[in-house]
């Protein structure tokens, strides 16, 4: 069985299951897995140190699936901005049509995307912002609600909320991203009117995610309580696992630091050591909420099928037997 929404009509994907950009975790055989399962697996462009890297890494999903594939241009405030240029210049050149933006407006981006007969899925924490990304045209939003994983706003709205107020305001497909991690997710999104879902932690957590063993491990046995807002103070938050780094970030901007104060603690250079040496207070590593339903490290494969075939039955049986 397939579920058709407008969300897998206009990015001609088969489920309306995405797996979004993640900074250290979306490399080719992640995206691959996901895609040759029948979701929209996407490659984080900015974990490639080069656009000339970024070409090899969608070469190297290529030879795993000829399924679409995304890539994730996530724009943030930088001390050293990368040449975002070269690398959209890179994944135009290397023929990817479906492209996942986040973090700013991706305005200045869209003619050459669209020139390109690329689709634009923009990733965006409020209303007014997927109404705006509408407006200058992109093809779909993503809604994070405030339970997700990484960047939620300022605005604290949940998914509960956040995204039948999305899919009320918006013509555009909507794809409710946050907290999902199952079918019972993927129903409830698809019940608030989103045209799918999108995941980070649960992907992150799947045998083809080549994060270290510990952190697969240590977000199995963790509770929706284990999460740490930073950034709050700087009006940059950040949802992140929480552990002995994100205690010391909070700890200084209680007392008034400011970023210059925990910069070093946030490298994303000192983040990456946890992904790949497995130390789980090497640094900030991303997670959700969404970790107190996570209990197993499938395949992308089984995860995706199990997630169709129980929403199916959550729909035929346990809902439709619920009509009196
Ligand atoms: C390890 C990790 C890294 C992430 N890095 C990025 C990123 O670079 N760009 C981006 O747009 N979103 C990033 N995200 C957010 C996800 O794409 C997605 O929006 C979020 O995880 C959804 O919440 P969930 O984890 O509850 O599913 C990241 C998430 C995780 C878990």
């Amino acid at each position: 069985m397939a579920l058709r929404t407008r969300f897998t009509e206009t990015f001609g994907v088969e489920h309306p299951i995405v797996q979004g950009g993640m900074m250290w975790v979306g490399r080719a055989e992640l995206a691959a897995a996901v895609s040759e399962a029948g979701g929209l697996g996407i490659i984080t462009a900015l974990t490639q140190p080069t656009p000339d890297d970024l070409r090899r890494e969608i070469d190297r999903a290529r030879e795993i699936t000829d399924k679409p594939i995304g890539v994730n241009v996530t724009i943030l405030p930088s001390i050293n901005p990368p040449p975002y240029q070269d690398y959209v210049k890179a994944i135009i050149e290397s023929g990817v049509k479906i492209v996942e933006t986040a973090g700013s407006n991706p305005e200045p981006f869209l003619p050459y995307y669209k020139e390109a007969g690329i689709k634009v899925l923009h990733k965006c924490t409020s209303v007014r912002h997927a109404l705006k990304a509408q407006k200058i045209g992109v093809d779909g939003v993503s809604i994070d609600g405030f339970e997700c994983a990484g960047h939620p706003g300022e605005d604290d709205v949940p998914g509960l909320i956040l995204i039948p107020a999305a899919a009320k305001a918006l013509d555009i497909p909507v794809i409710a991203s946050g907290g999902i991690a199952d079918a019972r997710g993927l129903v409830a999104a698809l019940a608030l009117g989103a045209d799918g879902v999108n995941m980070g932690t649960r992907f992150m957590i799947t045998q083809e995610s080549a994060v270290h063993e510990n952190v697969k491990n240590a977000v199995v046995e963790r509770t929706e309580r284990d999460t740490q807002l930073i950034f709050r103070t700087l009006h940059n938050t950040a949802r992140v696992a929480a552990n002995e780094i994100s205690a010391k970030v909070v700890e200084i901007e209680k007392a008034g630091g400011t970023f210059e104060d925990v910069k070093d603690l946030v490298a994303g250079a000192r983040g990456r050591r946890v992904f790949e040496e497995g130390d789980l207070n090497a640094g900030i590593w991303t997670a959700g909420q969404v970790q107190g339903l996570i209990d197993d490290v499938p395949t992308c494969a089984e995860l995706i099928d199990r997630m169709v075939s129980e929403a199916e039955e959550l729909i035929k049986s346990r809902l439709a037997g619920m009509l009196a």
